[in-house]
């Protein structure tokens, strides 16, 4: 089964001049697949995942995800509903704990997440998963880059998304961290049969997903 079709995409900047990121990229991932886009600093790496992930709009091309076009309507829900978010720059709320920090999607979805719910419970071993349970009541400013990105992933996974899309997730991180968060990753695709778009520099990352591809020009080769 088809999760995510990309078909010719394309993305410009206008600010402060015209920047042709993206030009013309398809793309099709399977359930189960994972994928490695690898690309020099400042290609476009993160803009083609922000629009694979409906967090910005292409400007022509068309996405399709779980077989549904995505329009400017049903992003929001599409989104919520399939894809589990790592960014580049973690986006943790400082303030609030690490669980609180991995169950916000099921509150921005407004679903139960009181101690019984289905939310929580999958929030507790995602925590477990990634090494984290002793830290869930620790607010997020005071964890590690490496503890932090592990949040990240937890709380990618809170909604259950077939689909992961992960921005530079070992971008920070020393050696042993960064093949930790890449094991943890492919977990979720071997174990949890969750699909994956990996946005990285790190070849033995890459190397670890079933196809890789190099985002040059505004294309993918
Ligand atoms: N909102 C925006 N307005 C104007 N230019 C932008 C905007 N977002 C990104 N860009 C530019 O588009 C290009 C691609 O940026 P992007 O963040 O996608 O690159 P990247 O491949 O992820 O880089 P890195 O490896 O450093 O994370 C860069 O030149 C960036 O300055
Ligand atoms: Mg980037």
């Amino acid at each position: 089964m088809t999760i995510l079709q990309a078909e010719h995409l394309k993305k410009s900047f206008f600010d402060p001049k015209r920047l042709d990121v993206l030009s013309d990229i398809s793309l099709t991932l399977c359930a189960g697949e994972s994928i490695a886009i690898c690309g020099r600093s400042g290609e476009g790496k993160t803009t083609l995942l922000h629009i694979l992930g409906t967090l910005e709009a292409p400007d022509s091309g068309i996405l399709t995800i779980a077989k549904i076009q995505v329009t400017p309507r049903n992003a929001h829900r599409l989104r919520q509903q399939n894809i589990g978010f790592i960014f580049q720059s973690f986006n943790l709320l400082e303030d609030f704990t690490t669980l609180d920090n991995v169950l916000m999607p099921a509150r921005i979805a407004r679903l139960p997440t009181d101690a019984n719910s289905a939310a929580y419970q999958n929030a507790i071993e995602n925590l477990r998963e990634v090494d984290l349970l002793n830290r869930a009541q620790t607010p997020a400013k005071l964890l590690s880059g490496g503890e932090r990105q592990r949040v990240a992933i937890a709380r990618a996974l809170c909604n259950n998304p077939a689909l992961i899309l992960a921005d530079e997730p070992s971008g920070n991180l020393d050696r042993a961290n960064a093949q930790r968060i890449g094991q943890l990753l492919i977990q979720c695709v071997n174990v949890k049969k969750k699909s994956l778009i990996l946005a990285t520099h790190d070849p033995d990352l890459a190397a670890l997903c079933d196809r890789r591809y190099l985002l040059k020009d505004g294309l993918l080769c």
